[in-house]
């Protein structure tokens, strides 16, 4: 069997979909910008000398998209065309829920592997409940304040195992799933919800404060993201605002034969 690239192999989702994979005996490769991990592969979007022989030998790839760009398409066609070149036949892409195909943004890669490869899965996944656990929750809570733009709109947050066990059936069922997948947690919460979810599990009380997009972009650009990229993440909270994530799909039990895992799941087995 040819090994599975697995970009962003040390992050929240590629970590999950490699350790998926490993316990099917599926040979992984795991790759990562840095030249002193072991048993990784090199790779950076950023250094397009990495991407040819990352893909050596390759069957099939997980392909999160380079992180924090607003416009990725530019640095993801070359190295489809180059995955295409050395025979890849199947490419499961990590998309957003939230964005839709278009030819712009994170939406402007999913025609790119639809087109690019003969097997193809587009993961359209609801927002991760693990953006509220470790370092990653420092980027909307402030001060006992959890931010949003959102107002009372509510997301069916999703366990970032669940999108690994979809994306690894995607790589690995025998028949390809050539289609986008729209993957949601069991339950729709609002950040208020959130916020009173994690101060009964942690016991430090956070409270939700809505804002404005544009306060939220400039927190985000505070905190060390891109401005442009900030902008187009904190405006997707004013589409949550509008009730666009307020939906619960069932695709991952439909994919794993398991339900969805809830926000106390996840809070009980990952917080402290
Ligand atoms: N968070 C959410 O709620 C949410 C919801 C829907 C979709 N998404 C999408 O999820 C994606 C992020 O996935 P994730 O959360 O699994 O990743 P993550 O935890 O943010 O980790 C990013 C990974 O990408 C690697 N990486 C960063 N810059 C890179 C570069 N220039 N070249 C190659 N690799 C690079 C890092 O590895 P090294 O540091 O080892 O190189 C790391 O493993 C984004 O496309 C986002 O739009 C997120």
């Amino acid at each position: 069997m040819a090994d599975v690239l697995v970009i962003g192999a040390t992050g929240t989702t590629g970590s999950r979909v490699a350790a998926f994979l490993r316990d099917r005996g599926v040979p992984v490769r795991p790759a990562s910008r840095r030249h002193d991990l072991a048993g990784h592969v090199r790779f950076d979007w950023a250094a397009p000398e990495t991407h040819a022989p990352a893909l050596s030998g390759a069957g099939a790839v997980y392909l999160v998209a380079p992180i924090g760009v607003a416009e990725p398409a530019p640095l993801v066609a070359p190295f489809l065309d180059e995955a295409a070149r050395q025979g890849v036949r199947r490419v499961v892409l990590l998309g957003s829920s939230a964005v839709p195909e278009g030819a712009t943004g994170l939406g402007a890669l999913y025609r790119l592997v639809r087109d690019g490869v003969p097997e193809w899965t587009v993961l359209r996944a609801s927002w991760f409940m693990q953006n509220f656990a470790g370092d990653a929750l420092a980027l909307r809570a402030r001060d006992g304040e959890l931010l949003s733009a959102t107002g009372q709109g509510r997301v069916a947050f999703i366990d970032a195992g669940d999108i690994a066990s979809v994306a690894g059936h995607a790589l690995i069922d025998e028949a390809p799933h050539n289609t986008e997948h729209v993957l949601t947690g069991p339950e729709p919460l609002s950040y208020a919800d959130v916020a009173a979810a994690l101060t009964r599990r942690t016991g430090r009380p956070l409270r939700h404060r809505a804002v404005t997009a544009d306060e939220l972009a400039r927190h985000f650009a505070a905190h060390g993201l891109p401005p442009d990229f900030a902008a187009t993440l904190a405006a997707l909270d004013t589409g949550i605002g509008g009730g666009s994530e307020d939906r619960v799909t069932g695709t991952v039990e439909r994919v794993t034969g398991r339900p969805a895992r809830t926000f106390r799941e996840f809070c009980a087995r990952e917080l402290r």
